[in-house]
C-alpha cells in the first residue's frame, strides 16, 4: 500500500480546467519534487491534496484512508499533512516559538508547557534554537521559512507539502532552507514544488513534470535528467537547469 495515492484528480476554477487527471503515488518517507512552468497547476494540486480546495473529481488516499470522502474529519487529516508556503504565512505578532507551539495547543490540545517544549525541539532541528524568542520581523527570510518548516514538523505529519519554499528568498539564504529540507529526507515524506534543480537531483526519489494540467513524465532523477522519454521533459529540464542548476 502506498502512503499517498492521488487518483485521477480533476480541478476547475469556473471554466478553467486546471488539473486534467493527475495520478501518482508516494511511499513512506519518500521525497517527490514537482516541476513545471508557472500557471500549470502545481499549487492547485497541493491545495487539492490538503483539501484546501477539494478536487472536483478523483480520489486521494493517505495511509489507506480516502481523504476525499466527504464524510472524513478534515481537521484530523490536516494534522497529518503539513504545508510550507512560499510566503511563510507566519503570525507576525507571535514569536518564533509561539508560531510553532500554538498549533500544538489549539489543534492537538497540548498544554502550553508541553507545546513549547516540543516547539523548542523542532526549532533546534531547523537550527533556530537561539531565535525562539524573536518575532518574524527580526528574522531573515531563510529563518522565517525554517520557522515555517518547524511549525509543520511539530504536528508530526505523515507528509509535508512545500509550495516553492525558497522562491521568495534572497539567493544567499536559499541554501540553509534546502539543507534543512535535505536533513528531513527519509524521516518524513515531502512533496516539494521547486525550481531548485540541485535539490531535485540530489534529494528527490521521484521527479514529476507537470504541464497543461497533466503529468507529462515522472521518474527518478537519474532517468529524468539523463534519459527522459519525452522530448518536452528534456527541453524543460535543460532550460530550468541552466537557470536553477546549482548543487
Ligand atoms: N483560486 C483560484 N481561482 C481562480 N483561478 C485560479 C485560482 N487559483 C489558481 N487559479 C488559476 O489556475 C491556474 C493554475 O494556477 P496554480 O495552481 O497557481 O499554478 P502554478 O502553481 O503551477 O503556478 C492559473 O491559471 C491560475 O490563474
Ligand atoms: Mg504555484
Amino acid at each position: 500500500m502506498h502512503m499517498l495515492e492521488v487518483k485521477d484528480i480533476h480541478k476547475s476554477y469556473g471554466d478553467l480546467e486546471v488539473l486534467k487527471g493527475i495520478s501518482f503515488s508516494m511511499n513512506k518517507g519518500e521525497t517527490a519534487v514537482i516541476i513545471g512552468t508557472s500557471g500549470t497547476g502545481k499549487s492547485t494540486l497541493l491545495r487539492c491534496i490538503n483539501q484546501l480546495h477539494p478536487p472536483d473529481k478523483g480520489e486521494i488516499w493517505l495511509d489507506g484512508v480516502n481523504i476525499t470522502d466527504p464524510k472524513i474529519d478534515i481537521n484530523k487529516i490536516r494534522q497529518k499533512i503539513g504545508f510550507v508556503f512560499q510566503e511563510f504565512n507566519l503570525f507576525n505578532h507571535l514569536t518564533a516559538l509561539r508560531n510553532v507551539s500554538i498549533g500544538l495547543e489549539k489543534v492537538k490540545g497540548f498544554t502550553k508547557e508541553k507545546a513549547e517544549k516540543k516547539a523548542i525541539e523542532e526549532l533546534k532541528r531547523v537550527g533556530l534554537k537561539d531565535q525562539a524568542k524573536q518575532y518574524p520581523a527580526q528574522l531573515s527570510g531563510g529563518q522565517k521559512q525554517r520557522v515555517g518548516i518547524a511549525r509543520a514538523l511539530a504536528m508530526d505529519p505523515t507528509i509535508i507539502l512545500f509550495d516553492e519554499p525558497t522562491s521568495a528568498l534572497d539567493p544567499e539564504l536559499i541554501g540553509d532552507v534546502l539543507d534543512v529540507m535535505k536533513s528531513l529526507a527519509h524521516k518524513v515524506a515531502m512533496l516539494v514544488v521547486t525550481h531548485e534543480m540541485g535539490f531535485a537531483r540530489n534529494v528527490a526519489d521521484e521527479i514529476i513534470f507537470m504541464e497543461g494540467g497533466v503529468i507529462v513524465e515522472s521518474g527518478p532523477p537519474k532517468q529524468m535528467f539523463q534519459n527522459p522519454k519525452k522530448a518536452r521533459t528534456k527541453e524543460f529540464l535543460g532550460r530550468i537547469s541552466t537557470l536553477y542548476g546549482k548543487d
